[in-house]
């Protein structure tokens, strides 16, 4: 920890804003544990004065350091674009891979730099070798870059989609798993899970679905959009094929960047989406999936900053973190008899997503208040089994904050 710490420390010397240093200097050595601590890592994000922004599981702010180092090498793009400037972004690419692939428990050549979730699953989606009247199991609650897509796949080649029903919320691992295994058959191919669902924010036990898959021979893909950069994530210990996710989610790095992870043995499985320059040089690793022609590369740059930054404040704290965040949030909801709370208690259950209503309030109309009133920006689902208001905070919010967005639904009529 400490020498990613004095690593990150390095890699940013030099160049940059008073705020930044102010920062390091305020925590050096001394990693974030107080509330005094945490709220020095809120500052280190541009949100507006006033705002409590509850939203993450959507996108998230980028940090200052982050932001700097994104203008920093835009600047130096633009100002010299010559093919002899250029030359370290290919190395820059490199180093941004490697801390992907730390941060994930995977190799370097597992890991390809696309740019979000929706792409990555939709390289497996649409990669894959399969025939007619072969079965893909995905979930109710997956989103659609993984549902639509298996779908318009499944018309094309007269595939079979099969769909687990979700519980809302969960009571049990067991319960998760068995609702998957109980659609497994002789033809599933594929089973498309996410890790953590942005619908109400369940959480799959990953591993025990990866052997049962295993047994099968199915490919295991995770949407990991609600996952990466918000839980402790090692993908060899999970053992699935595939997984993908986003920057400008929970890691808190540029909009449109993303990662998509494959198993080593499984990569000859794979077509990539996109052919052009670049491709044969690596036929046989991951990185013949991210070539998209002309890059921003000073984005993968910015990319590279977000995975130092939570590497400086650790994985398992940032966790431990939300952790903290989430349950205090859902200790103080469930005290308030008009909430009706759609999220698991249980932090085995459940991440960073907090879903929920409020009994006799229509939640469009909760939704635009919490906004137009209170300055709280969350997300809301209008109908269904899933239906409420979607509070996710993260490291950058406070407790006080967590307190804020339950105690202002007590103001309510119907509370
Ligand atoms: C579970 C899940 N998967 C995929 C996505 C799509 O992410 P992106 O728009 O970054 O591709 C989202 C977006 O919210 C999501 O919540």
């Amino acid at each position: 920890m400490f020498s990613e710490r004095r690593k990150f420390l390095q890699a940013l010397a030099g160049g940059l804003p008073a705020s930044w240093l102010a920062f390091q200097n305020k925590l050096a050595g001394a990693p974030p544990t107080s509330e005094d601590d945490w709220k020095t890592v809120k500052r280190q994000f541009p949100l507006a004065d006033g705002l409590t922004y509850l939203n993450a599981a959507n996108v998230c702010p980028a940090s200052r350091p982050v932001l700097d180092r994104h203008f920093e090498y835009l600047r130096d793009f633009h100002a010299d674009p010559s093919f002899q400037n250029r030359e370290k972004y290919d190395k820059l690419q490199e180093s941004l891979r490697r801390k992907l692939a730390r941060l994930l428990g995977a190799d370097p050549a597992e890991i390809a730099i696309v740019r979000n979730t929706s792409e990555g699953s939709n390289i497996i989606v649409q990669g894959l070798d399969l025939k007619e009247g072969d079965e893909i199991l995905i979930t109710s609650h997956n989103h659609p870059s993984s549902n639509h897509s298996w779908k318009v796949r499944a018309k094309r080649d007269r595939l079979v989609v099969r769909e687990a029903s979700v519980p809302v919320p969960a009571r049990s691992q067991q319960q998760l798993i068995d609702s998957l295994a109980s659609k497994i058959t002789r033809k599933t191919r594929v089973l498309a899970v996410t890790h953590v669902t942005n619908t109400t924010g369940n959480k799959y036990p990953l591993e025990e679905i990866a052997q049962i898959a295993q047994k099968h021979g199915i490919w295991l893909h995770v949407d990991g959009a609600q996952s990466l950069g918000a839980l402790e994530v090692n993908l060899h210990k999970i053992g699935c094929d595939s997984y993908a996710g986003s920057a400008h989610k929970w890691l808190m790095g540029p909009l449109e960047n993303g990662v998509l992870y494959v198993r080593k043995e499984k990569l000859d499985r794979l077509w990539p989406l996109i052919v052009t320059a670049g491709w044969e040089q690596n036929p046989q690793d991951a990185r013949k999936l991210e070539v998209f022609g002309q890059r921003d590369n000073p984005r993968l740059v910015a990319f590279e900053a977000a995975v130092d930054f939570l590497n400086f404040l650790g994985m398992a704290r940032v966790e431990a973190r939300l952790r903290t965040l989430v349950t205090h949030l859902k200790q103080k909801l469930a005290a308030n008899p008009a909430v009706v709370l759609r999220s698991s208690m249980d932090w085995d259950l459940s991440g960073g997503v907090v879903k929920f209503t409020v009994r006799g309030v229509p939640t469009d109309q909760l939704y635009q208040e919490l906004y137009a009133k209170h300055r709280i920006a969350s997300a809301r689902t209008l109908s269904g089994e899933a239906e409420g208001i979607r509070y996710s905070p993260h490291i950058y919010n406070t407790l006080e904050e967590m307190d804020y967005a339950a105690d202002v639904l007590r103001s309510r009529p119907g509370a």
